[in-house]
């Protein structure tokens, strides 16, 4: 059979926390998921680490059960589609497939110092013209640079080409499409405008940008569209063509079908990742903003995207569980937060890896303000979902500042949408209504389109955007002068976190 005639699609989420296979039907339905979490390595305050071959293993072992779970066959996919967590750093031997070294996440701050030297020679701002971002430890290239300063023997494996870097989309494809022998070693556009290292305007590595971080351009996947047949999987299945990458944050975009310039999304994760598609040209952000590639389809011009990026929500609500046991699991904290009528005063800054945008400070961390005797844990259950909303009031604000355009209403997805106290309240703070359509797996659902329109199995972007409906809406119905009090508080206990770091 055809490959646009099958039955599905399916798409492998590789997030933060855990990795996903949803496999989906034309309408966009689900018809069978399977989800693994894999370990948070913190070696040290700031450091954050994942272990590639567990996310190989992981990704294996879902691809099967869900492909089970819905009833079919590999010979039944269409496609398969890959999103992931983005800036994520690994190097991994090209001969043997192992990793030279555990995956450098996101989240982790341990080039900071590098980022900061870089910065004082012409400022924060001085790649953002080319690449679309500040200095800062988010983005990959500082986190590959440690990885070739710090490993021994890496430096020289990757001027020859015997050591690979990619991100996680890169480390996947590769194990997918050839096992041990090595497959393709190529990463999207929207992942590599993630680095720091790609132009935006060529879409291809920057021979000054690879001066920079020095890093050899031989360590370095090839850059390909985010929707277009790559090559067949032999494991764990034979012939399934890949066809489609995108970083997760433009995965959740597509998702939502944000196809026309101006139209955007938030997506509430480990993190939150305001994203809106400003069009075939990048906008340049003045208020502390990212431009990054939103998606390319074959060889169209490409769709970029303004983002507003904030590394802590859902891992706020982790830290409550984990660290401080105020909660056993993660949905508790909605009746905790409901045990009292408001904030009590109270705040919480995630400031764990830094703050990312608006602020761009690597020197922040988290604070605790406006305690009193009076002050329980329902209250800072409370602040800590207040967060969540306004970090995203804060980028929004900052997204229309640079776009010029005011939304009416915010799209939102992702895991913290069950949160109905959560997601009034965001409506509240932001005086305008939020809203979450039927299918809430936007991020795979976008890696699946991306895919299944490169092999046909959807027609065009039109047979997407029909598939989108609405689920629920939050009205706004907070007082202006109470949702003014809460804001400036908010801004103040933000002031407060910046500088701790020397
Ligand atoms: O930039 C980091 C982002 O891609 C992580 O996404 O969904 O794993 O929080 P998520």
């Amino acid at each position: 059979m055809g490959h646009a005639a099958r039955e599905a699609v399916g798409a492998i989420d590789q997030g933060t926390t855990s990795t996903r296979f949803i496999v989906f039907d034309r309408s966009g339905a689900i018809l069978g998921q399977a989800q693994r979490e894999h370990e948070q390595i913190f070696p040290k305050a700031g450091w954050v680490e994942h272990d590639a071959r567990e996310i190989w293993r992981n990704t294996r072992t879902v691809m099967r059960e869900g492909l089970v779970r819905a009833g079919l066959e590999p010979s039944d996919l269409s496609a398969i589609g890959i999103t992931n967590q983005r800036e994520t750093a690994l190097l991994w031997d090209a001969t043997t497939g192992e990793p030279l070294h555990n995956a450098l996440v996101w989240q982790d701050t341990r080039t900071d110092r590098h980022v900061a030297a870089l910065a004082r020679d012409g400022g924060r701002d001085r790649f953002r013209a080319l690449t679309g971002l500040p200095l800062a430890s988010y983005f990959s290239a500082s986190k590959l640079a440690w990885l070739l300063d710090h490993v021994e023997g890496a430096r020289e494996k990757a001027e020859d080409g015997r050591a690979l870097f990619g991100t996680i989309d890169s480390w996947l494809v590769w194990n997918l499409t050839g096992g041990e022998e090595g497959g393709l070693h190529v990463t999207d556009v929207t992942n590599a405008s993630r680095t720091q290292l790609m132009s935006l305007a060529t879409l291809d590595w920057d021979e000054g940008m690879l001066g920079v971080f020095r890093i050899p351009r031989a360590v370095l996947p090839k850059i390909v569209s985010s929707s277009a047949v790559l090559a067949e999987t032999c494991d764990p299945f034979e012939g399934v063509p890949v066809a489609g990458i995108l970083g997760d944050q433009q995965a959740a975009l597509f998702g939502q079908t944000c196809f026309a310039a101006g139209e955007g999304k938030n997506t509430y994760g480990t993190g939150a990742f305001a994203l809106m598609n400003t069009g075939p040209e990048p906008v340049a952000s003045k208020a502390g903003l990212v431009t990054t590639v939103a998606y390319r389809i074959g060889d169209e011009a490409p769709a970029y995207a303004l983002e507003g990026s904030i590394a802590i929500t859902g891992a706020l609500v982790q830290w409550l569980r984990d660290n401080l046991g105020l909660i056993r699991e993660s949905s508790e904290i909605e009746a905790l937060a409901r045990s009292v009528e408001d904030n009590g005063g109270v705040y919480v800054v995630p400031a764990f890896s830094g703050l990312y945008a608006p602020h761009w400070r690597d020197d922040a961390r988290g604070l605790i303000i406006g305690l009193t005797r009076y002050a329980n844990k329902g209250h800072i259950a409370r602040a800590c979902l207040e967060a969540t909303a306004y970090q995203t009031r804060e980028v929004l604000e900052a997204m229309e500042r640079d776009s010029g355009i005011t939304l009416s209403e915010l799209r939102c997805d992702g895991g913290m949408t069950v949160n109905d106290l959560l997601m009034q309240f965001q409506a509240d703070i932001l005086d305008r209504e939020t809203l979450r359509p039927k299918v809430s797996e936007t991020t795979a659902l976008g890696a699946a389109y991306a895919a299944g329109l490169a092999t046909g199995f959807w027609g065009g972007l039109s047979d997407l955007t029909d598939n989108w409906a609405v689920d629920r809406r939050w009205h706004p119905h907070l007082d202006a002068e109470r949702r003014a009090a809460l804001f400036s508080g908010w801004s103040r206990a933000v002031e407060r976190s910046f500088g701790w770091v020397e």
